[in-house]
């Protein structure tokens, strides 16, 4: 039997001898841009410099400094990352060259390599307790993300780790645990808001029998990758919250649900769940408490819908995955026809804590109706991009200004007028404006304000960012990645896509967008799940703020952020000096004119390619 004491007494022992840690980051972003050579770096370069560097926690070790590996520390524009600890460095964009410096500066000596550090109007930042980009977080799913050996079960024991399942198995009742989960007011993390408790609860009061709870790992919404960086960088707290789950349901067989696209979350959940089952906080009689729990970690194919839940069932079933009608929720009858509770990473690796510390407490984070943090995945026009996590209720103004540190113009320059809008919830949510930068982000006014929370992609955009291109663009996934099943979601999106093309290649007239409108609607109602339901969303969101660029487009054939390639004209304006510069870089020769005369373009040749504009010196060339 698992023995939680024993593991944490003997991990202290060992980490008593760590003089410092060496975290090198290995999420996906930073094993891209080269993190594992960096860490073999680490090992060679130590041996040789006669520092003693060790990669295995022992009782039996000497004094030494630990290299270890981390899932993702969020700050990945920037990676890859290594984090001193404890002192607190953390180095951004290292190179294997890098390495000697750090080990003979901050290992040997305890200085810090200043070059390696962030970065911020003019400031070097020391690490972690001071960089924006994380003091103005709240970071509790993704806390121990950055920090532990997401393949070293000990790590996260020792960390407090698997208590909360333990006291669920043995201290409390399944009714207790839902009726916790109910009062600490968790809403599901995956899009739809669900209330956790309830569902369990729907489970829970099923007749007793078999029962499964399966972990939704499928994150297929584009720029998303909140759910990967929790399942690769703190896999345990994951198995933890379906451990709490399926006692609390009655549940003895589970599911991680991660596609295949995600390796190294397939990877780390795998050897997640051997070693917990290994160790004894899976399988049988977990903890000495008669529960038993068998976890199975299954890959996807990579497909959007396949993150519906009835469509995840059926997938999991070896079955084409594509929805089916609720009722029968899955909570009534699910996988093979049993109870099963479907949950998101992010809200299973949530449940812990509220074991742990209450449901009073979690509920002083976050808003009424939304309790406790959401992570979201920050990318576009900002200038630090990355996984956050804020309290529910944060306005996007401190996530775009103070967390990403504001708002960037085409050369990467921060320029906060440049703001436009935002995206957010992925494919099923939509744009929001300036007008909502004080908006709290919660469930409830996300919805009001026609956005969703969704599963918390965040895309911010500039004033060069085309609105019915980016309607479009959510178009187009969900044209592609509707299963086929219902003839709106299938014929309806691929319509209001072809609407959108007229639109942004100058074909549309004043009818496009009343069809566009009444299609849209009708998709809403007349598909049968929310991938059909939510697709009208990011049009009808930016049609409701946008319109005046809709109608440029429409009356006038003119793109505002001049991005629709069809909508575009150069022109060359009297400020022409006849430099011929324009002319001799145009790829298809479609600028004629004498040197020292003003030049001419000739508009049928013309492949809109900007050339022109980027080369001349004088501000000749305007685009409109
Ligand atoms: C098309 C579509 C895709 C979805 N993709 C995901 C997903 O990738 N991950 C996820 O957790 N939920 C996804 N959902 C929501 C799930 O169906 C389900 O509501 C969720 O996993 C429940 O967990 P929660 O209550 O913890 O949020 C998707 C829903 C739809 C309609
Ligand atoms: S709404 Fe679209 S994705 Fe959902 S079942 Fe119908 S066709 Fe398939
Ligand atoms: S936009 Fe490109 S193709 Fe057109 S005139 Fe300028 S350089 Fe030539
Ligand atoms: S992968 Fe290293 S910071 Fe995200």
């Amino acid at each position: 039997m698992i023995d939680l004491d024993k593991i944490t007494a003997s991990v202290e022992k060992s980490v008593a001898k760590i003089d410092k840690r060496i975290i090198i980051c290995a999420g996906t972003g930073c094993v891209a841009n080269g993190s594992l050579k960096i860490f073999e770096a680490f090992k060679e370069t130590a041996k040789e410099m006669g520092i003693n560097l060790i990669i295995e926690l022992k009782e039996e070790n000497d004094k030494a400094s630990l290299l270890s590996k981390s899932g993702c520390q969020g700050f990945c524009q920037m990676g890859p990352l290594v984090n001193v600890l404890p002192v607190g460095i953390l180095y951004n964009k290292v190179k294997v060259t890098d390495v000697k410096e750090i080990l003979e500066k901050s290992i040997k000596s305890g200085e810090i390599v200043e070059r390696l550090c962030y970065r911020g109007k003019g400031k070097a930042y020391k690490g972690q307790e001071d960089i924006p980009f994380y003091t103005k977080q709240h970071r509790m799913v993704l806390k121990q993300c950055g920090v532990i050996d997401p393949e070293n079960i000990d790590e996260y024991i020792y960390d407090g780790g698997y208590r909360a399942a333990k006291k669920a198995c043995i201290e409390m009742s399944d009714k207790e645990i839902c009726d916790l989960i109910s009062a600490s007011g968790l809403r599901g993390r995956g899009g739809g808001g669900f209330p956790s408790g309830r569902k369990w609860e729907a489970a829970r009061t099923q007749p007793k029998g078999k029962k499964y709870i399966i972990c939704n790992g499928d994150e297929g919404d584009p720029g998303a990758f909140m759910d990967r960086s929790v399942m690769e960088g703190n896999p345990h707290s994951v198995i933890e919250g379906m451990i709490i789950a399926s006692k609390a349901i009655g549940a003895d067989e589970g599911y991680v649900y991660v596609r295949t696209e995600y390796a190294l979350a397939v990877e780390r959940m795998k050897k997640a769940v051997a070693e917990a089952a290994k160790k004894g906080a899976l399988g049988k009689n977990i903890f000495g408490s008669g529960h038993s729990f068998t976890l199975y970690v299954m890959e996807g194919a990579g497909a959007f819908v396949c993150g519906e839940e009835t469509a995840l069932i059926a997938s999991v079933e070896g079955k084409r995955g594509m929805p089916s009608p609720k009722p029968p929720f899955p909570a009534q009858s699910g996988l093979w026809g049993k109870p099963t509770i479907i949950n998101n990473v992010e809200t299973l690796a949530t449940v812990p804590m509220i074991i742990n510390y209450g449901s009073e407490t979690f509920r002083k984070i976050g808003t009424e109706g939304s309790p406790g943090t959401k992570t979201f995945a920050l990318t576009g026009h900002v200038l630090n991009t990355g996984l956050i996590e804020v309290p529910f209720g944060t306005t996007l103004r401190h996530i775009i200004f103070d967390v990403s540190g504001g708002v960037t113009d085409e050369k990467g320059q921060i320029e906060d007028k440049n703001f436009k809008a935002v995206q957010i919830g992925g494919p099923s949510g939509g744009c929001l404006t300036e007008a909502h930068l004080d908006l709290p982000l919660d469930f409830d006014s996300l919805r009001k304000a026609g956005a969703m929370v969704g599963s918390g992609g965040l895309v911010v955009m500039n004033k060069n960012t085309c609105m019915v291109n980016v309607a479009k663009f959510f178009m187009q996934f969900t044209q592609n990645e509707s299963c086929g099943k219902c003839v709106l979601c299938r014929e309806g999106t691929r319509q209001m896509l072809m609407m959108l093309e007229d639109i942004t290649d100058g074909r549309a007239d004043e009818n496009t967008i009343p069809l566009l409108e009444s299609l849209a609607k009708a998709v809403q109602v007349g598909s049968l799940c929310a991938l059909g339901k939510t697709a009208p969303n990011p049009v009808l969101s930016t049609l409701k703020y946008f319109r005046d660029e809709y109608d440029a487009h429409i009356k006038e054939k003119r793109c505002p952020a001049g991005e629709c390639v069809n909508l575009i004209n150069y022109s060359i304006s009297d400020k022409c000096i006849g430099c011929t510069a324009c002319a001799m870089k145009c790829p298809v020769k479609a600028i004629k004119g004498e040197r020292k005369q003003k030049h001419i373009i000739d508009i049928a040749s013309c492949i809109k390619c900007g050339v022109c504009m980027d080369v001349c010196k004088f501000k000749a060339v305007a685009r409109g």
